[in-house]
């Protein structure tokens, strides 16, 4: 706890305060908390950046002696190893100006003081532990005996250069939630359950006498007896005699007091408490769901439950790791992890203003990246040092495609002007790779050398497709994730590699153009022909099929346009064949199961699409759903049939986001609102619904830069009618199955042909 003054002589016009720190802070004036934003000042790159919030602090003053006055933890410092050992501290600035005109500036300072207080550990991954006892009621009073307060010790070495300004919104407290029951299982301990995954903490309001401790832990799953169980996500923690994921509170026996431990954030549905001596009702605890305050963008429904089910089961997810950076998942890493965000970034912008969220975030993956373009697993990088070789393809491509994506959604130049060096490094990067002699003893490491060798990647580490359903099984490796691992040090990754590889060179090439760089433009879809005609010559065998001969690699060869056109149907059909091999089911991991479902409806296999999505047995979405998931899951076998870790199998994450991009499927194709790449933003957009699946209606909205998007179809009888709202300033194609196309302004339009499913002939 740090504490200062400033003596205010006058009335106060207007008062702004400006703080920051190393580690988490909240700051109080007179007592009274200043905004509401949580988990302050953020995780940035601190070498970099460092954000400094503000805040309108003039009805908090009062002439004379004011208290100004932080609670300080370590946070994100104390958690992440890069920054483990830097120091906490707190920097503020309260600017008051006189109605006199007069200006004056108070500060932290050396005769600032400071104090330990009842927190006595937080650590975003391990918990909060506070004791209640300790809390000095009179902490913010003027007048209080300060003699068992130290004078702070001042830093010299400030680097104000890396002071920033927020440009995403701040996390707080969304919202709460009601537990759907707390039971005991055993004597010592209560399971709260609150029926939903989420990211945030619990307030307690019955914390038992005087001196007694409580221990919460905090889990995504209970285990066969009906306790909770954190192995699949505590990564060894409980093995090395480490907390995860718990608080523990000592009360003071104070009426009126609770607990709420807001210098921790933890992912859970569950809550084990130990050590309460009474039964705790359910109006004695409360989820807090906590996470970066962003603005809803976007909705969808159809006449499915169980689709509806999965769609907020995806938009849970997201909230779950979107606190302060998205991560992988809330719990076992909070990890800014590129892939992740490079594949959910279409889908989170559908639902959410995700574009200050992802900006902050671009800035950090280029305030860390490396002088040679590498990029860092996540951002901001929370290592000390890379636990494998940097610059995995799909990974360190989020550098490219992110910015790509936000231009999209939001048509903000900008941000891909700031981004172009970043952007570019890692192309460069990925090309001097490419131009590296392979790697033995890959596949391609051949004499002699094919012309087209140098745009092949085929060097470096990459994690490949990722968690394809049985990928530790098949693996070569003994069947755990480490030595999956291990094998990826020489696992021929040059196809998915020099896909990307293609892909990022081709978005650079189209933003190239939006800031005004034509000729690198020509000279980049020049690099990218090449790139496509090498992986053309490398992994398209003479009898149609493609290297390798997965799912994964069909899908990825149409969604980035690698084959050529006359070569997509058969492409398709192969795909399909899998599929069918599969008994209808998807064998793609992290990188392709996004584009899986739009691939095969844009090559005209709806209904296997369709199948794909309404298949309810692993590896599925559905089978998430219908084993209990509330969110999405990291790996197709999560929970087994009746809801316990499928140990076995592997359980991973139960709030892992990535997967969840199949709701862009439901938002660009079951209900149809789809963006133009060539007008950003959606100034002109395209409409075109789906039906299939035995729907009978779907719609969804969408809030746009320009204004609301609406798109809803139903079906009744011969009749499938579509309703349509296009926001002004914009126009948008409107493709509604067997009919013509056409171009309608904004307005709202109801429209209306003959039913696909009844339909003989086409028409309207
Ligand atoms: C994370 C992922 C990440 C991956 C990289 C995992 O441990 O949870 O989401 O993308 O590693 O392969």
């Amino acid at each position: 706890m740090f504490r200062g003054t400033a003596d205010l002589s006058g009335l106060v016009r207007r008062a702004r305060l400006y703080v920051t720190a190393h580690g988490i802070y909240e700051f109080f004036i007179n007592g009274h908390r200043v905004g509401d934003a949580e988990l302050t000042p953020g995780f940035t790159s601190y070498e970099s950046r460092l954000q400094v919030q503000s805040f309108d602090v003039t009805d908090l003053l009062v002439a004379g002696e004011n208290v100004l006055a932080a609670v300080l933890s370590g946070g994100w410092i104390g958690w992440t190893p890069r920054y483990r050992n830097m120091h906490v501290g707190l920097l503020a600035q309260l600017e008051v100006q006189g109605f006199n005109g007069s200006l004056n500036r108070y500060g932290t300072g050396s005769d600032w003081f400071y104090a330990g207080g009842p927190i006595k550990c937080a650590n975003l991954m391990r918990g909060q532990v506070v004791d209640l006892r300790d809390v000095r009621l009179d902490w913010c009073d003027p007048d209080i005996d300060l003699a068992d307060w130290a004078p702070v010790r001042t830093a010299t070495d400030v680097d104000f250069s890396r002071m920033c300004g927020p440009v995403a919104p701040p996390v707080r407290r969304i919202e709460e939630v009601s537990p759907v029951t707390v039971s005991r299982p055993y004597p010592d301990r209560q399971i709260v359950d609150l029926g939903q995954n989420i990211n945030g903490w619990i307030r307690l309001s019955n914390l038992g006498p005087a001196g007694n401790t409580l221990t919460l832990t905090h889990g995504e799953a209970l285990d066969t007896d009906d306790d909770l169980t954190i192995d699949h996500i505590a990564d060894g923690a409980v093995e090395r005699g480490e907390p995860f994921q718990r608080d523990q509170v000592t009360s003071a026996g104070r009426m009126g007091d609770s607990f709420e431990p807001r210098h921790t954030t933890h992912g859970f549905r569950y809550v084990r408490v130990e050590g309460h001596p009474d039964d705790l009702r359910s109006g004695e605890v409360r989820g807090v769901v906590v996470h970066t305050d962003l603005r809803r963008t976007g909705w969808f429904e159809c006449s499915d439950d169980r689709l509806n089910r999965l769609h907020d089961a995806i938009v849970w997810s997201f909230r779950g790791n979107a606190c302060d950076i998205p991560t992988d998942c809330p719990t076992r890493e909070r990890a800014g992890w590129t892939g992740d965000w490079q594949i959910f970034i279409p889908t989170a912008a559908f639902l959410y203003d995700v574009a200050g969220f992802s900006t902050k975030w671009l800035r950090d993956l280029a305030a860390d990246q490396r002088e040679e373009g590498e990029v860092w697993y996540c951002a901001p990088n929370h290592e000390a040092a890379p636990f494998h070789p940097l610059g995995s393809a799909g990974w360190g491509d989020a550098a490219v495609i992110v910015p790509w994506e936000v231009y999209q959604a939001y048509g903000d130049r900008d941000l891909v002007a700031q981004q172009w060096d970043s952007m570019a490094a890692w192309v460069h990067y990925a090309q001097r790779k490419a131009r590296q002699q392979p790697d033995s003893p890959r596949e391609s490491a051949r004499e002699p050398l094919s012309p087209h060798e140098p745009h092949i990647w085929n060097t470096g580490f990459h994690f490949g497709e990722w968690l394809e359903p049985d990928m530790l099984s098949k693996s070569s490796g003994s069947g755990d994730i480490e030595s999956h691992m291990a094998t990826l040090h020489t696992a021929d990754h040059s196809s998915l590699a020099t896909a990307y590889l293609y892909r990022s060179t081709k978005l650079l090439a189209n933003m190239a153009r939006v800031v005004g760089r034509a000729d690198e433009g020509s000279r980049y879809d020049e690099y990218a022909a090449s790139v496509k005609a090498a992986w053309q010559a490398e992994f398209m065998r003479p009898d149609g099929l493609l290297k390798p001969d997965t799912q994964a690699t069909y899908v990825r060869s149409l969604a980035f346009d690698l084959v050529p056109g006359a070569a997509r149907a058969q492409v398709a059909e192969r795909l399909v064949d899998l599929i069918r091999k599969a008994d209808t089911h998807l064998d793609t991991g992290f990188l392709a199961t996004a584009d899986l479902l739009p691939v095969l409806a844009d090559a005209g296999h709806v209904d296997v699409a369709y199948e794909l999505l309404l298949q309810d047995a692993e590896p599925s979405w559905l089978a998430m759903i219908n084993r209990g998931g509330t969110t999405v899951w990291e790996h197709w076998s999560g929970l087994d049939e009746e809801g316990r870790p499928n140990a076995p199998k592997g359980v991973g994450s139960l709030n892992h986001y990535s997967k969840g991009a199949v709701a862009s499927f439901l938002h660009r194709y079951v209900a149809g609102i789809r963006p133009n790449q060539d007008f950003p933003g959606y100034r002109h957009f395209t409409i075109k619904p789906c039906p299939g699946g035995g729907l009978v209606s779907a719609s969804a909205t969408h809030d746009s830069p320009y204004g609301r998007i609406e798109s809803k179809w139903y079906v009744d009888g011969d009749r499938f009618t579509a309703e349509v709202v296009i926001p002004p300033g914009t126009s948008a194609d409107v493709v509604l199955p067997g009919a013509e196309p056409e171009c309608l302004t904004s307005g709202s339009y109801r429209l209306s042909t003959r039913n696909p499913a009844t339909r003989q002939v086409g028409g309207r």
